[in-house]
């Protein structure tokens, strides 16, 4: 077989065997095919497309590159999420304990923040001596204690996305369905949990801009996790104006813990609707039932208990979630007020996050160290009718002489108007 004759059938449009696509992905990983012929594939994949059948193979060729982690020791009772990241999107600290409080097991391997997003592993580790780098077995056994885990990615998960995906960040190949679906499935079910929820985020600070891109997406990811033996479902959720208050490493973890003691907002909306899905989903229960016992968790206390049993098995100080206010502050808080009466008709979800970059919350490149204590708080949001002098935000920073920036950037994400905004849905649709 030659990595030649295969780029060749598919940039004619033909469909790849199950051998060939194994016999590229294992070339691309072991070093036999070069860049430039992986690349060719990637632009032929991006022209010519990938039927159902060789989209489940390259998943699970990819899956298979490297280390599985093997999670059987617990049944079916394995869950994990997945977000396809947007701004103040800090639902995983929230339905990991929520799940976990019903007996479920997340063994969750999360990202670092790049660019306008954020990531988990960056916000837990905002919490004093929160451990992110737990060897497998420490990782399991903590699952097996406190049914929650979360730590960074580790080892040689995946090695073929690694290779395929920094190809693809350089040859304009990123946004092609069946490339997307093959490298966020591979790396969600490495990772073993027997149920996957996905929450495919739309809007300006999403990859997926419009609505209908986003259900593309997310069918056929859930259509290839079941193809390969899991429990799926997909929200597609609003990420056109940033989810809750909160954006930036400390700050987020500080809203998610008001959210787990009763805060009521679209973060909480966003955070009950994939506990509810995950939880139906794991313990074959009817939607409303699993909602009912999700929300019974959060009243009652439970959810919080388990962040702090989580969080502190995992080395994190959890006095510093029973009382948020030790987290350090930023040195400089930049108050934005409303210029003009009016409604605010949109906020770009994607310059305030880039606006976080700004004020050191965020990384450029991989390497940036960041400022765990920047951010930004929103007082207003798309829809809220404001008065001139009104706190809008409040942006922290340890950066001396950006309060200009700010406010230009600031200014130049969020729009008003006159009239009230149509109001957009916070989810769309669940895809199960
Ligand atoms: N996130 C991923 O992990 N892979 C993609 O291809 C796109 C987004």
């Amino acid at each position: 077989m030659k990595a030649y004759d295969i780029i060749l059938k598919k940039r004619n449009g033909g469909a790849l065997t199950d051998e060939e696509i194994r016999f590229f992905v294992n070339g691309v990983v072991d070093g036999s095919i070069p860049d430039y012929q992986a690349t060719a594939f990637l632009m032929a994949v991006y022209f010519r497309g990938m039927t159902d059948e060789e989209t489940v193979c390259l998943t699970d060729a990819m899956m298979r590159s490297g280390d599985v982690v093997d999670l059987s020791r617990f049944g079916k009772l394995t869950v994990d999420k997945h977000s396809t990241g947007g701004v103040g999107d800090k639902t995983s600290l929230i339905v990991a304990p929520i799940v976990g409080s019903l007996g479920l097991k997340l063994a969750k391997m999360s990202g670092r923040g790049l660019g306008h997003t954020g990531g988990t592993v960056d916000k837990l580790e905002s919490i004093p001596g929160y451990r992110t780098d737990l060897p497998s077995d420490a990782f399991l056994k903590q699952v097996e204690k406190t049914n929650v885990a979360v730590i960074g990615q580790t080892g040689n998960m995946v090695p073929a996305d690694k290779i395929l995906y920094s190809l693809r960040d350089v040859t304009a190949t990123v946004d092609s369905i069946p490339l997307i679906t093959s490298s966020i499935m591979s790396k969600k079910l490495a990772a073993g949990a027997h149920t996957i929820v996905l929450d495919v985020k739309t809007g300006s600070g999403a990859f997926m801009k419009t609505p209908a891109d986003a259900r593309v997406l997310a069918e056929k990811m859930v259509l290839i996790g079941k193809a390969c033996g899991r429990k799926m479902a997909a929200l597609i959720t609003d990420m056109d104006t940033p989810l809750g208050t909160h954006i930036g490493n400390a700050l987020e973890v500080q809203e998610a813990v008001a959210v787990l003691k009763g805060r009521k907002n679209d973060l909480f909306e966003v955070s009950l609707a994939l506990a509810s899905n995950i939880a139906s989903l794991a313990l074959e229960l009817p939607i409303e039932e699993a909602k009912e016992r999700c929300l019974r968790a959060v009243e009652s206390g439970a959810a919080f208990e388990k962040m702090k049993d989580w969080i502190g098995s995992q080395g994190g100080d959890v006095r510093f979630l029973d009382d948020t206010s030790l987290f350090p502050p930023a040195k400089y808080e930049i108050e934005l007020r409303a210029e003009n009466d009016g409604y605010i008709s949109h906020m770009d979800a994607e310059k305030l996050g880039l606006l976080c970059v700004e004020l050191g919350a965020g990384r450029r490149r991989k390497e940036d160290a960041i400022d765990f204590s920047a951010g930004l708080i929103l007082n207003a949001k798309t829809g809220d009718k404001v008065q001139k002098g009104d706190l809008l935000a409040t942006a922290y920073t340890s950066i001396e002489g950006v309060e200009d920036v700010i406010r230009a950037a600031y200014g130049r994400a969020v729009t008003f108007s006159d009239t009230a905004p149509e109001q957009k849905p916070l989810i769309y649709d669940v895809i199960s």
